[in-house]
This record gives structure tokens, C-alpha cells and sequence, in this order.
């Protein structure tokens, strides 16, 4: 959804535009113009003309998200109705997809969103990292987890401030023992380190991964899946993961592998997250909005899936998903 005073000036032309037929081949995001007439936009691309590889290209995977922007997409309306230094806003900004593309053309942008973890994983997306410091990080936590996993900081841990997490109802419901040590050791390391952030974000792409739950059901778990099971994912008998390391260490390679990746198309442009309400927001001066709006009663709002971990609140399975009710 694009709304701007440019394109209401644009769209004065649309009857016009609209006589122009739809291009035959799909459109290539990289090629349109600001003059490249709407109606001759064909965005009915296929699996083949954009591959899941591009629409999850550097960090719009760093973390599942669901229901978020194709990137293409908003690559598309940005370059047709916004030029560099210009000013975008997402009031609704989710995952940070329209921050991070509009980061990639030079075009300054805004988000607001009411839930607290979209905010930090669309910082995180977009902020500029000291490459080699977050590789160093990196390597050293993944050295200490290596040390301590199998139980030596578990004995010792039981004193921290993580005891009460150990007993979590819904933590030990959908945990294995051994999962949910990794995952409470990774969480005892992270204040240790510059880039907390980042790390807290691999941490929460690791809970979700590391949950008892049948690979079919990554996405909306009914149940914790607590033993062997056919798996209609892979059509062949899968059990339930016991341990998080495996996915710590894996997302930890993979994040800086991203973040590289993204650090290579950053484009200079200023970006802003603000974790509030939009509809009470004091918005600045923008040139336009690309937004996408909350699915209203699509996403199930029950699951009692909120943990609270050091004060941040870490969002595991489906509380990843779970909209705050403000609605526009
Ligand atoms: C459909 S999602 C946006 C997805 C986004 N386009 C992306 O690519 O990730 C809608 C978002 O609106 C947020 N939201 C709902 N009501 C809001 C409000 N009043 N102010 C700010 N954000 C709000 C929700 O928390 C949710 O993250």
C-alpha cells in the first residue's frame, strides 16, 4: 500500500495509465523508473522469475516472520514514487521489510510498530555493525557455549537469575532439558558482549527452531511433540529435537553471513524504529508511506506464549506472531 502526496499527483494519470496493458514478462524490480507507468506493472511473478533465495535474501531472513512484505514488492513502489535522501514511513513496520529496502536505495526511512520485538529485529536489521567486532563476538560465544554445554555452567547457573526460567511452566512444556540449558546458557553469555541485540535475535531464531514441535507445524505448533512422529514435511519419520546448540551455532554463522551480505547494499540513507502506537505518533515530515496492514483476527491471539527473560521479552513460538490489537 503506497499513499503520498507525488503519487496522488501520480495518480491523476492512472485512467491514462490504466490503458497501458500489463508488460507480459514480469516485471524486474531493479529496472522500474519513476516514470514506468503503473499499468504496465506485471507483479504475477512465479516461484521461477523471484526464487525464495532473492525474497529472503540477506537479512529479511535473519528471523522467521510471518505475513511480511515480499521485498520486491516494496522495492517496486519505493523506486517508482520516492528518490534518494527522500523520506519513507512504515506505520506499521513489522519485520522492517520497507526499512531495509528502502535502506538499499538511498531512501531515508521511519517505522513505528506497538510490539516491542518487531522494533528490536528491524534495528537490528538495519543497523551499521562493526564487521569485525560482531565476527569476534561471534566466535567467542560460540567458544564459551561450546565449553560449558554439556552441564559444567548448568550446575553453576543454577544460581542465576535464570533459576526461575528453569521452572517455567511453558518453557519446560515445549523444551527438552538439554535445549532449554543451551538456550538459558546462550541467554547468560549475551550481556557479556557488544552486540547484544543481534545476539538476542539469534537467541529467539534458535528457541523457535529448538521447540518439541512436528516440522510441519514450525509455523502455528498445536501441541509439544514429545516423541518419534511421521513428519509430513519430509515424509519420513522425524523425532523432536533435544538440544539448541546445534541451531545457536548454526544461526550465529548464518547472521553474519547476512549481515555482510546487507552491509554490502547499505545505501547511507538514515533509518528510525520507534516501538509505538502510530496512531498517537508525532510523524515528521515524510514523503510517503509503504505499509502493509495488521491481519485483523487472522492470527490467533490465545496462546499464553509470552516469557519474560532479563527484562526483555524474548518472543518464543507463536508469541512471535502475536499482534497487539491496536489496529488503525
Ligand atoms: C502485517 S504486519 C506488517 C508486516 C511488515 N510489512 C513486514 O514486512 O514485516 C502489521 C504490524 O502492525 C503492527 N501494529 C498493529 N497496530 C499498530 C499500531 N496501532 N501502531 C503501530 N504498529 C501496529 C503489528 O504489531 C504488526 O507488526
Amino acid at each position: 500500500m503506497v499513499e503520498s502526496s507525488k503519487l496522488m499527483g501520480n495518480m491523476k494519470t492512472s485512467t491514462l495509465e490504466e490503458k497501458i496493458k500489463p508488460s507480459s514478462s514480469p516485471t524486474i524490480p531493479s529496472l522500474v523508473k519513476p516514470n514506468t507507468p503503473l499499468g504496465q506493472l506485471n507483479l504475477d511473478w512465479s516461484e521461477k522469475d523471484l526464487p525464495e533465495k532473492l525474497r529472503t535474501k540477506h537479512v529479511h531472513r535473519l528471523h522467521p516472520y510471518l505475513g511480511k512484505f515480499i521485498p520486491q514488492l516494496v522495492e517496486v513502489f519505493l523506486r517508482k514514487f520516492f528518490s534518494k535522501g527522500q523520506t519513507v514511513i512504515d506505520p506499521f513496520c513489522g519485520s522492517g521489510t520497507a526499512l531495509v529496502q528502502a535502506n538499499e536505495l538511498g531512501i531515508n526511512s521511519i517505522g513505528y510498530d506497538v510490539s516491542a520485538f518487531n522494533v528490536l529485529l528491524s534495528k537490528v536489521k538495519t543497523q551499521i555493525y562493526d564487521f569485525e567486532q560482531v565476527t569476534t563476538e561471534i566466535n567467542q560465544i560460540l567458544d564459551e557455549m561450546y565449553l560449558y554445554k554439556d552441564g559444567t555452567l548448568f550446575e553453576h547457573s543454577k544460581t542465576d537469575d535464570h533459576e526461575a526460567l528453569r521452572d517455567n511452566k511453558y518453557l519446560k512444556e515445549w523444551f527438552a532439558p538439554k535445549a532449554l540449558n543451551d538456550l538459558l546458557l546462550f541467554l547468560k553469555l549475551i550481556p557479556k558482549y557488544k552486540n547484544k541485540n543481534l545476539l538476542k535475535i539469534i537467541l529467539s531464531r534458535s528457541a523457535r527452531s529448538a521447540r518439541m514441535t512436528a516440522h510441519h507445524e514450525l509455523d502455528f505448533p498445536k501441541k509439544p511433540q514429545t516423541e518419534e512422529y511421521y513428519c509430513r514435511k519430509h515424509s519420513r519419520m522425524c523425532r523432536p529435537t533435544d538440544n539448541a546448540f546445534k541451531f545457536i551455532s548454526r544461526y550465529c554463522m548464518d547472521t553474519v553471513k547476512r549481515i555482510k551480505e546487507f552491509s554490502e547494499v547499505q545505501n547511507g540513507a538514515t533509518v528510525k524504529v520507534l516501538n509505538s502506537d502510530s496512531r498517537f505518533a508525532k510523524v515528521p515530515l515524510f514523503h510517503g508511506v509503504v505499509t502493509s496492514p495488521p491481519y485483523v483476527g487472522l492470527i490467533d491471539e490465545s496462546s499464553p506464549f509470552l516469557v519474560e527473560i532479563s527484562g526483555m521479552t524474548v518472543t518464543l513460538p507463536l508469541q512471535l506472531y502475536r499482534y497487539s490489537g491496536y489496529v488503525s
